[in-house]
């Protein structure tokens, strides 16, 4: 009796010492295959209920480091718009500024590391071998420098094979790691770094699916710049500081993300025309078409305010930041998600919370409705969620506290 006690207890203890042993090995790796056409997009519905609206950054820790980079069933027709924006050469969809190779191939490569170990069956890599002596040769903080650095990228959705030799022989040493990782993820990629003042700058990216601004406005300016010309309501006083720090403070072996969410008045993905006009002729300090062009080019289209709530979408995004080992350089990620408003508001709870947090948005000119273009959707958004949370008072699909809540806790 007592020593089957002793002998259960010895096994479990090296159990535990082998899972320890190999949760390092495995953190990339998957608890289960991921079937790609089986994966619903995340749910994020990240507004909350009145009457005040938060302004901090919202950044959450990601426990699990295999939860980093996500793909979903749209993963293919996301993957193609991409391709396709990529192709047009009117459009400025990826860049690696001069003097920022290093940063952009360690994004790069780090990527494709982290998705041929979560989703194998997805993406496999091919690795030079380890040389102690020549470091071009180790690879990287996933796989560990003793795997080699990968040298080719097989992306088993698409059927692309991306051999890093070929690509840098046809385009020579400075060619542009961004474009290899934009036909990687469903997400945008930032590569910021900081610079000799302690600023951080935008210096490499891919991005193709940003809806409302353009890689060529903001390339090779410090966050802060991008923010004020983004024209971030309230950031010198609610953001600018945690972010900056943030940015300084942010560790490699952490991982971080969060949501955001906007309106459209169309459905597309890549450059929401009716909510900003035409993509060639953007400003992007007034949003919308330079009025200096709008006559020199043919067929501008304007900003149209939604006439129904049909027209209007729901856009939010999961953003992951975390810092590379080797160059330091910061690797922002955006995930977009696109939902029309009328099928959203049928999930119990959501025309409620999305009215209150709308009714919440602080006032005038420059400030949060502004920033979000309230005044595209506003008028046939909010009568139409209202309807549909009375619908569901009525129906008793939900219950409200003695706030007027439903009392859930962020994130949603
Ligand atoms: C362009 O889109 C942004 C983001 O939704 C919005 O704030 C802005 O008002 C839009 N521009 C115009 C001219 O409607």
């Amino acid at each position: 009796m007592l020593t089957d006690l002793v002998a259960a207890t010895g096994l479990l203890l090296l159990f535990a010492l082998y899972q320890r042993f190999c949760a390092k090995k495995t953190a990339a790796r998957s608890q289960a295959p991921m079937k790609l056409a089986a994966t619903q997009p995340l749910p994020y519905r990240p507004f909350r209920w009145g009457p005040t609206y938060p302004q901090h950054m919202g950044i959450r820790n990601i426990a699990e480091s295999s939860k980093w980079l996500q793909l979903d069933n749209e993963y293919a027709d996301t993957i193609r718009l991409r391709a396709t924006r990529m192709s047009d050469p009117s459009l400025v969809s990826s860049r690696t500024q001069p003097g920022y190779h290093a940063h952009a191939l360690e994004s790069l490569v780090e990527m494709a590391s982290f998705l041929s170990l979560r989703f194998p069956k997805l993406f496999t890599v091919e690795r030079t071998s380890y040389v102690r002596s020549d470091p071009s040769s180790h690879g990287d903080s996933t796989a560990g420098k003793e795997a080699g650095a990968i040298r080719v990228i097989h992306n088993h959705v698409t059927g692309e094979v991306w051999d890093l030799e070929v690509v840098e022989r046809a385009e020579g040493p400075e060619w542009d790691p961004m474009r290899v990782a934009g036909h990687l993820v469903q997400d945008d990629l930032a590569v910021v770094v900081e610079d000799e003042n302690g600023e951080y700058r935008f210096q490499a990216g891919s991005v193709c699916t940003a809806g409302f601004w353009r890689l060529q406005d903001k390339i090779g300016l410090a966050l802060d710049e991008i923010h004020f010309g983004g024209a971030v309501p309230n950031y010198a006083d609610k953001y600018q500081r945690s972010m900056n720090r943030f940015f300084s403070n942010l560790r490699e072996d952490k991982l971080f993300e969060r949501n955001n969410y906007f309106f459209q008045v169309d459905e597309q993905l890549a450059w929401s025309e009716k909510t900003n006009g035409t993509e060639a002729v953007f400003d992007h300090f007034n949003k919308g078409p330079r009025l200096d062009l709008v006559d020199k080019v043919d067929g501008v289209v304007h900003p149209a305010a939604a006439t129904r709530a049909e027209d209007v979408w729901f856009r939010t995004e999961r953003q992951t930041l975390r810092r590379l080992p080797k160059t330091r350089a910061i690797l922002f990620t955006v995930r977009t998600y696109l939902v029309p408003v009328t099928k959203l508001a049928d999930e119990p709870g959501v025309p409620g919370r999305m009215a209150s947090a709308i009714r919440s948005w602080p006032q005038g000119d420059r400030s949060v409705t502004w920033y979000k273009g309230g005044e595209l959707f506003n008028p046939v958004l909010l009568p139409f969620l209202d309807q549909k949370h009375k619908e569901q008072l009525a129906a008793g699909v939900l219950h409200l506290n003695d706030k007027g809540t439903t009392g859930e806790r962020y994130p949603f």
